[in-house]
């Protein structure tokens, strides 16, 4: 089995330090506070292409600007999933169709889809975790026969916080050798959920041990809060998952995307260049 091998770089279009005028165009609720967001240029196409797994930051004068993973790239426009949190956030969700934003980007490296080609490939996200994990399952899926068996478990609060609803329970699941598994933390009589109720670190166990699945062969990827990422990454490890086979995509406060304001730095590793993804094996060598 080949290594994985994350690689830096700037996609085609990119123009990293001058944000772009985008309009959105589409504005779709996920839950009661999150929201997908479609742009694209004036013209009708891509501000620039991203590979799966790169962040953009995204701009609305005067109030400010936000870093978000780009889940997903279309034909003509790329798609973020915003949750609202605070001052910005609460006024991208103000968004109609027809509404101008500023997007510079890409930023940051991918998740290795090439040097994960022909093996099995496990997503493991919480919440709004999913966005970015699910931009290299659209890959995978995109690109389906060149990986082997596709498992994603992934969890939220409560039945209303997952994100994805349509991909989760109807889309992912007809696709060939793809297994979707879901949890919730919290479940409430008449709340629309019948499934599984817990954790996703001992829920991802389970599903490794009902399911049979091996390590071998397998990259796992990982994005979620602290506390999931702490004990899914002791569990993948577990499990018997290579810390080289586990790439895990972070999350710091960041301002300019560039390496330049040293917001988002560990020791002498930028999240925002060096990063956002990386191997638990990469990590284990960041003094923190
Ligand atoms: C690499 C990266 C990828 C991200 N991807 C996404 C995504 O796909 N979808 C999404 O909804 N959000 C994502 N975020 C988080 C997003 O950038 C913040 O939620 C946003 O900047 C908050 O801005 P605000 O002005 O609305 O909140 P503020 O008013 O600035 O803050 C509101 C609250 O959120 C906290 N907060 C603000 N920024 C962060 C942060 N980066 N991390 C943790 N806490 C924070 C503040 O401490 C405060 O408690 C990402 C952040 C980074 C760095
Ligand atoms: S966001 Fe400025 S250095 Fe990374």
């Amino acid at each position: 089995m080949s290594e994985l091998v994350l690689q830096h770089g700037c996609a085609k279009g990119g123009e990293p330090y001058v944000p772009q005028v985008c309009r959105v165009i589409d504005v779709r609720d996920q839950t009661h506070d999150v929201k997908t967001i479609r742009v694209q240029t004036p013209e009708g196409g891509l501000p620039f292409e991203r590979k799966p797994g790169q962040l953009a930051m995204v701009s609305l004068p005067p109030y400010g600007e936000c870093m978000f993973a780009i889940a997903s790239q279309g034909p003509d426009y790329l798609e973020f999933v915003i949750k609202r949190v605070g001052f910005v956030t609460e006024r991208l969700h103000e968004l109609r169709p027809g509404d101008e934003v500023g997007v510079r980007g890409p930023y940051g490296n991918w998740f290795p889809f090439d040097s994960a080609r022909g093996r099995n490939l496990v997503f493991v996200a919480g919440g709004i975790g999913m966005p970015p994990v699910r931009s290299f399952i659209e890959y995978a899926l995109e690109h389906r026969a060149d990986y082997g068996r596709i498992d994603i478990v992934y969890s939220a609060s409560t039945y209303d916080d997952l994100v994805y609803k349509d991909d989760l329970f109807q889309n992912w699941p007809k696709e060939p050798d793809t297994h979707v598994h879901v949890s919730v933390y919290h479940a409430t009589d008449g709340d629309g959920w019948s499934g599984k109720v817990g954790y996703t670190a001992p829920y991802l166990k389970e599903v490794f041990a009902e399911e049979g699945l091996a390590t071998d062969n397998a990259a796992a990827v990982l994005c979620g809060g602290p506390s999931l990422y702490r004990t899914c990454r002791e569990a993948l490890l577990e499990l018997g998952f290579d810390p080289a086979d586990v790439v895990t995509t972070l999350e710091a406060r960041m301002k300019c995307g560039v390496g330049k304001c040293g917001r988002c730095n560990v020791g002498g590793v930028f999240i925002c260049l060096d990063g956002p993804v990386f191997t638990e094996a990469e990590l284990a060598r960041i003094p923190r």
